[in-house]
């Protein structure tokens, strides 16, 4: 993937509005997120007053360059990331990261 934006449709909810918003999605081609989040991010990065960030893949390669992608376009201290193989949704590592990352979220300041 070479993580070139793409068109999408007018957001309808002001990322200024939100005090922390997620953003996730599939990996894609090994390094990047699937364009649609990039390109949300990229149009809204300096409305988002807080963030996460979190993957999904079906591959054993980590989503790390994808989410070392995003918080570099992000350009801000993130509250946190996930990296969800789907195979292992529901084994009780995942469950506990998935619970550490919603706990970090919850807990993120108002
Ligand atoms: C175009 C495309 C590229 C993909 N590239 C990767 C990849 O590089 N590594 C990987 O682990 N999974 C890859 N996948 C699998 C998706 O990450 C996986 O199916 C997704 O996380 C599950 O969400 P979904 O049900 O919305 O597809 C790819 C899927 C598609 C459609």
């Amino acid at each position: 993937m070479k993580r070139i934006p793409t068109d999408i449709d007018p957001i309808k909810n002001n990322p200024e509005s939100y005090n922390v918003v997620l953003i996730g999605g599939p990996l894609w081609g090994f390094k990047g997120i699937a364009p649609a989040s990039r390109t949300y991010l990229l149009q809204n990065k300096d409305k988002i007053k807080q963030v996460a960030f979190f993957m999904t893949r079906a591959g054993k390669r980590s989503s790390d360059p994808a989410l070392n992608d995003l918080k570099e376009v992000y350009g801000k201290p993130v509250l946190g990331t996930l990296d969800i193989m789907q195979k292992d949704l529901e084994s009780p590592e995942t469950t506990e990261q998935i619970a550490s990352f919603v706990k970090t979220v919850k807990n993120a300041k108002h």
